[in-house]
């Protein structure tokens, strides 16, 4: 297959074998880094999700990959970022043969309700000032069994979702080309751009979730999101919109 060098269309690409976390790699650099840099690794020794949290990123055929962007705007409008990169993802997996997938709020992918990929956005940079951002993707492609044990979820490959499976190096270009795109139109139209594409492809649109905060568990249904990106549920026909970064969405 074509090499992605041939492919992508980036400023700066890194291909590493084995690294603790693409994210880290990059975060390491922020200050040598033109925008648009991308590394992707083949093996993650400490691959991350949120909060601490791990991402089994075994050798194989998944993908692991992480983006530098800088945003003028600043870190407070970063917030909603792994919604809008997640559509990205979701509408480019969809066109390259994979019609089924699903965003769930805030910062994953799913197929058929199991999780597919993840996202994880990082930053660094003072109020007033330009955000650095790391942007991650961590991608099933296809798990070695050995590796799956360690997840507790329910959880599937990019290969159970396409009839056709494209070749990695296409898949990485394309969604690599489509993450900056969509960062610039973000740059451009904000988050209220996204909510409609966002809510089209949600995974828990008008279904049973719960939401987990801390030791609290809320039961409603879910609405989609607002032009904030905030999650809205239902609880009898109250609607509250949940912001924030320590809330997890589970279904029913
Ligand atoms: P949230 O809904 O808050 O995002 P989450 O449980 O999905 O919660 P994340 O930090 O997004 O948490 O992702 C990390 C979690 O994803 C891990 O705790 C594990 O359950 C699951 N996980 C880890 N590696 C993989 C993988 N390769 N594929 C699918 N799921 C994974
Ligand atoms: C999540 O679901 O919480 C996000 C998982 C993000 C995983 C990717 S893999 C590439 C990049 N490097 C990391 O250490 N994490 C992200």
């Amino acid at each position: 297959s074509q090499r992605i060098t041939e492919l992508v269309n980036c400023p700066q690409l890194e291909l590493i074998p084995v690294i603790d976390s693409t994210n880290q790699h990059l975060l390491n650099q922020i200050g040598q880094l033109p925008c648009g840099a991308v590394c992707l690794a083949e093996y993650q020794q400490a691959g991350r999700g949120r909060r601490g949290r791990q991402w089994q990123s075994p050798f194989g055929s998944n993908l692991y990959l992480s983006t530098y962007w800088r945003l003028e705007a600043g870190v407070a409008a970063a917030m909603g970022l792994s919604l809008v990169v997640g559509v990205a993802i979701a509408e480019t997996l969809q066109q390259l043969g994979a019609p089924d997938i699903r965003v769930k709020w805030p910062n994953d992918l799913y197929y058929h309700d199991k999780k597919l990929a993840g996202i994880l956005v990082e930053m660094t940079g003072k109020a007033g000032d330009a955000a650095h951002l790391v942007i991650g993707m961590g991608l099933n492609i296809a798990m070695p069994i050995v590796a799956t044990t360690m997840i507790d979820q329910a959880w599937t490959n990019l290969s159970a979702a396409c009839v056709s499976l494209p070749s990695r190096n296409v898949l990485a270009a394309t969604l690599i080309d489509r993450i900056h795109q969509t960062l610039k139109e973000y740059e451009d139209i904000g988050l209220s751009g996204f909510v409609e594409r966002w809510n089209k492809i949600d995974n828990f649109l008008n279904r049973p979730v719960k939401l987990l905060i801390g030791e609290r568990v809320i039961e409603g249904i879910a609405r989609g999101i607002n032009e904030q990106g905030a999650l809205l549920l239902d609880t009898n026909g109250d609607i509250t919109a949940y912001v924030g970064g320590e809330i997890s969405l589970r279904g029913c």
